[in-house]
């Protein structure tokens, strides 16, 4: 697991309420107590408004400064009006050329594609967290994204492709095709898709893991959260089915889907190419669980941590 905390951007992402927040904020956590300089935020915050992944760290929301939030952790909100004037500055460099591209036509074609400007915007101050520089070393060496719903993030993933068809040549398109190249370089970006063991969100994580691969957006680990062992040996198993027959045993139905679950998701590790990490399931409160992952994800290379794949 530790070669995840060696990219630069990592896409926590899934379906709502598998448990995102939570194992973002893991990950963050994690990758600082083995000494990364981490940087934890998320795409869809907005000034003002209660954010669950702050509030891991006992924040109403994250800071839109990049500060330390907690654990080693940094945290800085992202804002697509941050992202445009980052953008642009980083394009144009010399004020008055970014006052002339402000007032060209393949810019206000750009604005009037408003969906796509606001996440263009976003994308850049994602992009911007990552390669910021200071005194000639990087500002945040990992950058952990708690991404929004499934389909936003895989708007986000064909954003510079829908620019560039929008855009004719010049320096805006250079841009953008540097950040495709970044995103597409599995030496540097990761999306760690998160679910749960049972069929549906397995098949749905399935689903997300393929687009995103389609869209060149390479997956770094399938991460299965509120994992339970599976209760029986073989022997007890090939009992309790004898008794399939005789009687409905709740717990039973829900062992074997537990039992079925795992050939899911090993098929899907297979599918993906991507490993398989298991956190279990606690009674914690929600404070407390993105801790409670964090002390799963073994602090070293090599085989350790009672949770990793094969050890079902
Ligand atoms: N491993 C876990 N064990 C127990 N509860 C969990 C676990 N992971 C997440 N939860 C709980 O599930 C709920 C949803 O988690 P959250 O991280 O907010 O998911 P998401 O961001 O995907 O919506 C929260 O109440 C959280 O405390
Ligand atoms: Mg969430």
């Amino acid at each position: 697991m530790q070669s995840l905390f060696d990219k630069r951007v990592l896409l926590v992402t899934g379906k709502g309420g598998v448990g995102k927040t939570s194992v973002a904020a893991a990950l963050a956590i994690a990758a600082a107590r083995v000494g990364r300089r981490v940087l934890l935020t998320e795409l869809d915050a907005e000034p003002g408004r209660q954010s669950s992944l702050a509030g891991v760290f006992g924040l109403r929301e994250l800071p839109a400064k990049r500060r330390e939030i907690g654990e080693g952790v940094y945290g800085e909100m992202v804002r697509a009006r941050t992202g445009h004037e980052i953008f642009l500055s980083r394009i144009l460099k010399v004020r008055p050329l970014i006052r002339a591209a402000l007032a060209s036509k393949s810019l206000s074609r750009f604005l009037e594609a408003a969906p796509s400007f606001t996440e263009m915007g976003v994308y850049s101050h994602v992009i911007d967290l990552a390669v910021r520089e200071k005194k000639g070393e990087l500002e945040n060496e990992l950058v952990v994204i708690d991404m929004p719903a499934t389909g936003h993030m895989i708007g986000i993933a064909e954003l510079p492709e829908l620019l560039i068809s929008l855009l004719e040549s010049g320096p805006v398109v250079r841009g953008l095709s540097a950040v495709r190249e970044f995103v597409a370089d599995p030496d540097k970006v990761a999306a760690c898709v998160v679910t749960l063991p049972e069929q549906l969100p397995i098949s749905e994580a399935g689903e997300l893991a393929a687009e995103l691969q389609q869209r060149g957006v390479p997956i770094g680990a399938i991460l299965v959260n509120r994992w339970r062992r599976f209760p029986f040996d073989e022997e007890q198993w090939a009992a309790l089915k004898s008794l399939e027959n005789a009687g409905e045993l709740a717990g039973m139905h829900r062992a074997r889907g537990a039992r079925d679950s795992e050939a899911a998701l090993q098929r899907l590790s297979v599918r993906t190419h991507a490993p398989l990490y298991r956190f279990d399931d606690t009674a914690l409160t929600r404070a407390e669980v993105a801790r409670h992952i964090a002390d799963q994800i073994p602090a070293g290379d090599g085989p350790s941590g009672a949770l990793q794949e094969g050890d079902s």
